[in-house]
This record gives C-alpha cells, structure tokens and sequence, in this order.
C-alpha cells in the first residue's frame, strides 16, 4: 500500500506488510479491518482537537493553526532576518528540547552544510550557533570564547520562560553584555509566552524585542510557529515556503479514507505493528547528513507524545514506542547488524531524498584497474545513496523485519515543511489510537520539580 501526495511526497508500506514478511510480522488485510472503526474514532477526536474543544492542563492543542499563520506575522519575522544581516554577524539561539530542536532542523535541513564556516554561502546571514541546551559549561564558555558580543543577537527561547538550562545561558549572556556596556534591548530578542513567565517580565522590564510562543502551541509542536520560524529567517529560509508545504499535508491529513491520509495511515500502521507484532521500537533513518536532526527531533515528538504511565481514563498502561536516530548509509555500519539480527522488535522508517539536484555528483573514473571501484565510476552519489536504502530494506524484509520508506522530491523549505507536519499529525494520530494524550509531559514536569528543590 502506498499514498502518493501530488506534491511528491510517498508513503510506501510495502515492506510492512504480511505479504512481505509473513503474518507474524507483518499487517495482514484483517489487522486492517480490526482497526478501521479505531482509525475513524481518531480522525473524528482529532477534528475536536483542531477546532479546540480538547483542553490539556487547561490549554488546547492548537499546532494545526500554524500552516495558515498570517501574512504579516511571516513578513515581520522575514524582515528581521534581512534587518539583523545589515548590524550583527552572529546569532545564537538559546533553547532546550521544543525550543531547541526544531529550529536545528530548519537550519541543518536547508542551510549549506558549512554555512558558518563560508561567509559566500551564507549571502549575507549571520552565522547561527545554538546554546541553553545543556549545562555542560565547556560549550558555553567555548561559544563566548569565538564570538564578538557587539556584532551578535542573541535568541532566547522559552515557552514557560524559566526552564533551568536556557535560564543559566541566558544569565551569562546578560552579565557579559552589561560588563561590556551592551543592552539587552539591542543584542536579545526574546520568544515566549505572550502575558506570563519571568521572561516575560524581563522582556517588558527591559523593552526587548519579543516574539510569542502562541497559546496552545506546546514544545515539540512549535517548530512552525514563531518559535522556530524566527532563527530559520535570521538565516534567510524562506518561511512562507515551509508553512506552504505544512498546509498542503494538512490538507492531505483532512481526508477521512485512511487509505488516502498519509498521517493517519502511518498511525494505523505503527499502532497495529507495535500492539499486535510487538514492534515496540520505532527506528527513523533519514538517508541524508542534512536530516541527521530531524532525528533527534521526532525523538523528542514520539517520547514526550506517547511514552505515558497513564491512558486518558487515568489506567496504567506504560504506553509508548521508543524511538531511536538513525542516518543513512552512516548507521548502516553501526546499527544495521542488530536491526537484522536483534530481537525483532523494531519498524525502521526511511526517508528518501528524491533528487538532491544542485548538490549531486557523478563519481569519477579514477582507478578502473579495481573492479570495485570500476563499479562506482559514472554514477551519481545519490544513486548509490539510494541503492543502499533499497539493499537495506530488501534485507531486512528477507528477515522479516519491517519498514516504511517515506520519499520526499527534494530537501527544500516546501517539502521539509510537508514532512515535519507530517509527523505531528502522525503523532497526534497515534495518541488518539493509543488512547493517551499527547500533549503533556507529567514525566519531564517530574525531574524538573525536583531539580529545582535541589538547586534552592
Ligand atoms: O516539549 C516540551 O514541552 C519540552 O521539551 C520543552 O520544550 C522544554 O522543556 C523547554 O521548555 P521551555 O520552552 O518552556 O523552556
């Protein structure tokens, strides 16, 4: 089975199917049918989750807004990415986990590969680093050690405003522009809630610029709000195009037919391949450097979402898969071996760039006395990229063991836009048909009491 949208973006299930790897390890038709009436609950629960009628902890879950932002907020944010590139050479933003992750995908995913070390690439940007996403103090004071206070900006994000890491990086940041005589109206621009939190306070005591973390809109959802959409145009991404792709997919994951909605129909799949063939871990393998982030963010996505003690009805039930990052062809020398060998309790999701256009290849013909290397002359590096991806999920179907290939066309704003949507929905999905709610994290709420009591 698979679902190909008219952007290019495909789903293919093939090799997670019973006629691939037998009926202990893959979805038969009757799996399917057994799920239907629980994918039609799904689709109906998320329509009420959409319109905001679902609160959790007293906010609902508005992250599928966020396609169709308006034109002059995506305007303002463009025009502080050309503003910022005329008077700083340098911007660091300062975040953890949703106030992190997603904005290190934008940048790694759409930015040149050594964007901060060219200034040709970059056209003008300034160069981006990130911090406030560890207390290991050697980065921090490395990062100080290479940047010039008086050309950078920094970003603080956070949506409570007082999460400890970005707290303590912020607080070094603040002391270091005050004994340099700089302000933190002109070097800091702040993303957070827009009435409360100490952030905000600081904000509005210092009049600095501020964006807002949108009512609604929790961590691991908000890398298409201002959240992450602010650092992706200090580096001129073209944030209009990400949202563009979100709300094409957004519009694909409206459709009621599971066979027809690609998120739904990846939920139904991982549900029905973790509670019925006991795949219980859910490896995704981006075939591309450029994604290795995306990885760590739907860690992120899928731990936080789904991996709860408690269902909705307060039962104990120890839900959730657990996610692990791969890179193709890189972990195929590291963790291939156990995916085929291992215990068989694993999907693998791929993910296939098409054509990596402007970035391609062809290998040369250098040493064609060498069979082995005869071999690779003349074709491009994508092609052995992509005959990679199809040996490993060919041998792991041989062992029953099963994947999804997701093949976006291009690494570009529109189509990244597309697969991180994707995700959320996937996710979002996946909670309703495990009965849990995804948009809390009582377990990171947990530690972080009882740090506090220790650091006072
Ligand atoms: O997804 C989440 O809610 C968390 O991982 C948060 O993003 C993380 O703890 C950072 O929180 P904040 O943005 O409030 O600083």
């Amino acid at each position: 089975m698979n679902i190909k949208l008219n952007s290019g973006f495909n789903l293919d299930t093939t090799f997670a199917m019973a006629e691939s790897l037998g009926a202990n390890d893959g979805i038969e038709k009757r799996d399917l049918e057994e799920y239907s009436l629980l994918a039609d609950q799904a689709f109906e629960a998320i329509k009420s989750v959409r319109k905001g009628d679902i609160l959790s902890h007293g906010e609902p879950a508005l992250f599928m807004n966020l396609p169709y932002q308006e034109s002059a907020l995506i305007e303002k944010l463009s025009s502080i990415g050309e503003r910022t590139k005329s008077r700083f050479d340098t911007v660091v933003a300062i975040g953890i986990g949703g106030s992190y992750l997603g904005n290190k995908v934008l940048f790694e995913a759409l930015r040149h590969p050594y964007y901060n070390e060219d200034s040709c690439v970059r056209n003008g940007y300034p160069r981006l680093f990130f911090a406030g996403n560890n207390l290991d103090p050697s980065h921090l004071k490395g990062l100080l050690d290479v940047i010039d206070l008086k050309k950078t900006k920094f970003i603080v994000i956070s949506k409570s405003g007082g999460t400890t890491e970005p707290s303590a990086a912020f607080l070094v940041v603040a002391d270091r522009l005050k004994k340099s005589n700089l302000t933190l109206k002109d070097h800091v621009i702040a993303v957070t809630d827009p009435d409360k939190g100490i952030l905000r306070t600081i904000v509005n005591q210092n009049q600095m610029e501020s964006f807002n973390v949108p009512h609604g809109i929790g961590g691991r959802f908000s890398v298409l709000s201002e959240v992450g959409l602010i650092t992706a145009a200090m580096t001129g991404v073209p944030i209009q195009e990400l949202l563009d792709g979100a709300k094409s997919m957004d519009q694909a994951c409206q459709i009621p037919d599971v066979e027809k909605n690609p998120a739904l129909m990846y939920a139904v799949f991982c549900t029905i391949l973790y509670k019925k063939k006991g795949k219980n871990i859910s490896v995704i393998m981006p075939y591309s450097n450029s994604l290795k982030s995306l990885g760590e963010w739907y860690v992120q996505l899928l731990a936080e979402s789904l991996g709860k003690e408690k269902n909705k009805a307060g039962e104990v039930v120890y839900e959730g898969r657990t996610p692990i990052p791969a890179v193709g062809t890189t972990d195929m020398h590291a963790q291939t071996q156990q995916h085929r060998e291992g215990a068989n309790i694993r999907l693998l999701t791929f993910i296939r760039i098409k054509d990596f256009k402007d970035s391609e290849i062809i290998i040369p013909d250098q040493f064609q006395e060498h069979a082995k290397l005869a071999q690779l002359s003349g074709k491009s590096m994508s092609q052995a990229l992509h005959a990679a991806l199809d040996a490993n999920a060919e041998s792991l179907r041989e062992a029953h063991r099963s994947s999804i290939t997701i093949e976006m066309p291009v690494l570009n704003a529109y189509h990244l836009g597309e697969l991180l949507y994707f995700f959320e929905m996937a996710t979002a999905f996946e909670g309703e048909l495990l009965g849990v709610n995804p948009y809390d994290q009582p377990g990171v709420e947990a530690y972080k009491k009882i740090m506090t009591k220790i650091l006072s």
